[in-house]
Parts: structure tokens; sequence; C-alpha cells
């Protein structure tokens, strides 16, 4: 039994690198390098949705170099990895907002939704300057005039993931989380692999997702 949507909070890159002494950014990078593996096993295992947190719109207060180079990181992911997307007929669309990130930025990544629109083996969404309450206050704001817009909320989250040893929301996903099963990894997120998830899974499987329903009553010998 595996989760139809998966999400992620993708933490603890900046506390891997200090801990080799290295810059924040190099975990960033390693970061970077975990994505691809994970998206990778979740095409395998034949996940349809798995959507990640890559920058809140919390994270603008991080020093100007760290988010600089984070939004070259995404820019140059697209840019690398947009080939091998299409090959796996996997969609990539980015969710939050787009109005206060680079043009170069937003450009790359009009381009990668618009060249991977077709994939249907899995949707691959990324947050980007986002925050689950603007987009749900944003949601309902519009719905009195545009009722479809409430629809731009993502589907429901089956199996929310944190790596990095914190236990919080952190303002993800907070509606379609409503469900969702919690996993909080300590592992650091670049040195999160397919063992930790299929892990994760495992116990995933074991869980009795009642929905607020009773149990189903075992049949009853006569
Ligand atoms: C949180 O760790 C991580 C981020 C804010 C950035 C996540 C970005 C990546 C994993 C890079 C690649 C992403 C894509 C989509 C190519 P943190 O910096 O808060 O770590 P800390 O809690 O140890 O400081």
């Amino acid at each position: 039994m595996l989760p139809s949507h998966l999400a992620i909070i993708m933490d603890g890159n900046g506390r891997w690198a200090n801990r080799l002494g290295r810059p924040r950014w190099m975990g960033h990078a390693r970061g970077a390098r975990t994505v691809r593996d994970v998206v990778e096993h979740c095409a395998r295992l034949g996940i349809p949705n798995l959507s990640l947190y890559a920058f809140s719109s919390d994270n603008w207060k991080r020093p100007r170099e760290e988010v600089g180079f984070l939004f070259e990181l995404f820019a140059s992911h697209l840019d690398t990895q947009i080939d091998t997307l299409v090959r796996h007929s996997i969609r990539l669309s980015m969710f939050g907002r787009r109005d206060r990130l680079p043009a170069t930025l937003v450009a790359a990544m009009e381009a990668a939704e618009a060249r991977t629109a077709g994939g249907t083996r899995l949707h691959l969404r990324v947050a980007i300057d986002y925050s689950s309450r603007a987009a749900i206050e944003q949601a309902f704001t519009q719905a009195p005039q545009d009722p479809s817009a409430v629809h731009a909320l993502l589907p429901a989250v089956d199996l929310l993931v944190r790596t990095g040893g914190e236990r919080r929301l952190s303002d993800f996903l907070l509606w379609e989380c409503a469900y969702a099963e919690l996993a909080f990894l300590d592992v650091a997120f670049p040195d999160l692999t397919t063992d930790h998830l299929d892990a994760v899974f495992a116990d995933y499987g074991r869980r009795d997702r009642r929905f607020g329903a009773v149990p189903t009553p075992v049949a009853e010998t006569a």
C-alpha cells in the first residue's frame, strides 16, 4: 500500500553541511542530488503525485546569498533534468508565488512546465515561494467570484515526510494534509536514501486510515 500523494519537507541541508564544516549551500547542492534519487524512486514505485517543499515564503528571511544560491540551483536543475523528466513521462509543475522570483527562474519554470505537460507517470510539484496559509486565503478570497479557485489547492496528501529532526508542518500544505499520515525522520535530507523511504512506506502500509469512521468489524463467527 503506497501513498497516492507523497509530500516531503526537505529539511536539514544546512545542518548537514555545518556538521561537515562546510558552507550551507553545499547542503542544498547535495540535497538536489537526493531530490533526483527520490523522484526516480517514486516514479519506479508508481507513486502518482509527489510534492516537494523547496522554498517557503518565510525563507526570504535567509541571507541574500543563500536565497540567490537556491534560485540558481533550481534554475540549473530545471535545465539539466528536463530531458530526463520528459523521457520518464514525469510532469513537473511549480506552485507558490511567482511575482517575487527572478525573471530568469520564472522563465525556466514555465519552459519546464510546458515541456513536461504531457507526462502521465508522476506529477512532481515543487513549492517555491509557497505559504499554505496564503494559498488557502487566496483560494477562498477568489471563490465567491470563481469557485474553481478552490481547485488550485492540491489533491489531498496521503503521507507527509519531514526530514531533519523537526516535528512541524511549517506552513506546508495545511489544508491538503487534513488526513495525511505524518512521518518525521531524524536523518538530514542530503542523507535520505531510498531505504529510508521504503521503511516509511512499509510503516504507512500498516497504518489504519479510518478518516473518522469506525474500524471495519472483524467477521463474526456463528
Ligand atoms: C531546508 O533545509 C531546505 C531548503 C530551504 C531548501 C531545499 C532545497 C533543496 C533540497 C535543493 C534542491 C531542490 C530542487 C527542487 C532541485 P535547511 O536549509 O532549513 O536546513 P537546516 O534546517 O539544517 O538549516
